[in-house]
């Protein structure tokens, strides 16, 4: 299906959802108005089904997103997000084998008509969630790991012969990444925390592996209280881990200079966005939108940036959420040597560059995940750097380690 077509099938999709959710709430859901809608969106929903196995709408406050991407704001997209939020809905999910009955059911259900369990027990080809829900993990069985000291010294020597790889423009061997990943999403399933394993501060030379171990950890915190479930969950935690992978081909001493760097040093360092960016497109077993947020990383939400890109260009939502775990993680760990940030010092600067340095709903969504899992433990995550505060200031680059 050509990206013309699919735009056409999804278009057909949210016109009639649209227009279904706009007739349910004016009239009972037997009117024809409301029932004249059922068969056209059931029929556009399989026609754009028959080329993915399962489409999913994703509801970030005023936002509608497809697949993982931000659709241009209209009328109908904005109806679809304003009523799913209100009734705290972020992930509509659909696939193939749909059919008219669970398409009635799903709307007595947006509309409040039938609670959720209905249709979970009754349409198996539709999931919803709210921001809490992740149903259908592929994580299940996966052993929680709860704590970076749940990592076995196999799996934290794998982690790194992965990085050690890519240094060496070897292929890429993602298996490991995405058993640890899956670790993560089972531990936040079973509460425990793991911001507990947010790697602490270590050697310079950990750096960029440490960052990544944490980026990754952060991302699947963001997806899991968005709905992401799935795939897609473990795509975004994978997007985080890979981010900065283009730093291998920024010489060592560039990145670990102490100070400001030269105009050089400076274009240099830039050109990592889109250097680990073609790097992942040629690795098999890397998901696109890791692709995405390797390149878009450093771009900010106003655009303003690198790469430069054109003003309409639209940031892959993976992206932005990579964004805020990675500036996270930088005021985390930068100048610990003084006076580590508390969670409300991160959280007020990260308020202040949010709207332009970052998606504000997003940055918003994010602290308020991180308050509810406790800011002790995210204190405790910094604390866990305290053999960094007797080290002198000339260690440290002075550089957010996201640059
Ligand atoms: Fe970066
Ligand atoms: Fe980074």
């Amino acid at each position: 299906m050509t990206d013309d077509i699919e735009r056409h099938q999804l278009s057909a999709v949210l016109t009639s959802l649209s227009h279904a959710l706009a007739a349910g709430a004016l009239y009972a859901p037997e009117h024809p108005r409301v029932t004249a809608q059922i068969p056209r969106l059931a029929d556009s929903l399989v026609t754009l089904l028959q080329q993915r196995d399962e489409v999913t709408l994703l509801i970030v406050k005023e936002e509608l997103l497809y697949q993982g991407k931000p659709l241009e704001k209209s009328q109908h997209t904005t109806r679809i997000a304003r009523i799913c939020g209100a009734k705290n809905i972020g992930f509509l999910r659909f696939s193939a084998g749909i059919d008219n009955a669970e398409i009635a059911l799903l709307l007595r259900v947006v509309l409040g008509l039938d609670a959720l369990e209905a249709l979970q027990n009754n349409a198996q080809h539709i999931e919803i969630g709210d921001v809490d829900v992740a149903p259908g993990e592929v994580a299940t069985e996966s052993r929680a790991i709860g704590s970076f000291e749940d990592l076995s010294a196999e799996e934290l020597q794998n982690l790194k012969a992965f990085y050690q790889s890519a240094r060496e423009k070897a292929p890429l061997d993602t298996q490991d990444m995405a058993s640890i990943i899956a670790g993560f999403i089972t531990a936040f399933r079973r509460e425990a925390n793991p911001l507990l394993a947010l790697v602490p501060l270590r050697m310079e030379d950990e750096y960029t592996f440490t960052h990544s171990v944490n980026v990754g950890i952060l991302n699947v915190a963001q997806g899991m209280s968005l709905g992401f479930s799935g795939q897609m969950l473990h795509d975004v935690g994978i997007a985080g881990m890979v981010h900065d992978v283009g730093k291998i081909f920024v010489d060592n001493e560039i990145i670990r200079k102490p100070g400001a760097l030269s105009d050089a040093d400076w274009e240099k360092m830039k050109a990592h966005p889109s250097r680990g960016a073609q790097y992942l497109m040629n690795q098999e077993g890397i998901p696109k939108v890791a692709v995405f947020s390797a390149f878009e990383h450093h771009m900010r939400y106003d655009l303003g940036g690198y790469p430069e890109v054109p003003k309409n260009w639209r940031l892959n939502v993976c992206s932005q959420m990579t964004m805020i775990s990675d500036t996270f993680d930088a005021l985390r760990t930068r100048r610990a040597y003084k006076e580590p940030w508390d969670f409300a010092k991160i959280s007020g600067r990260m308020l202040e560059v949010a709207g332009t340095q970052l998606n504000p709903h997003l940055t918003l969504n994010f602290l308020k995940t991180l308050a509810k899992m406790g800011e002790d433990v995210v204190v405790e995550g910094i604390s866990l750097m305290a053999g960094a505060e007797d080290r002198p200031e000339s260690e440290f680059t002075g550089r957010c380690v996201c640059e």
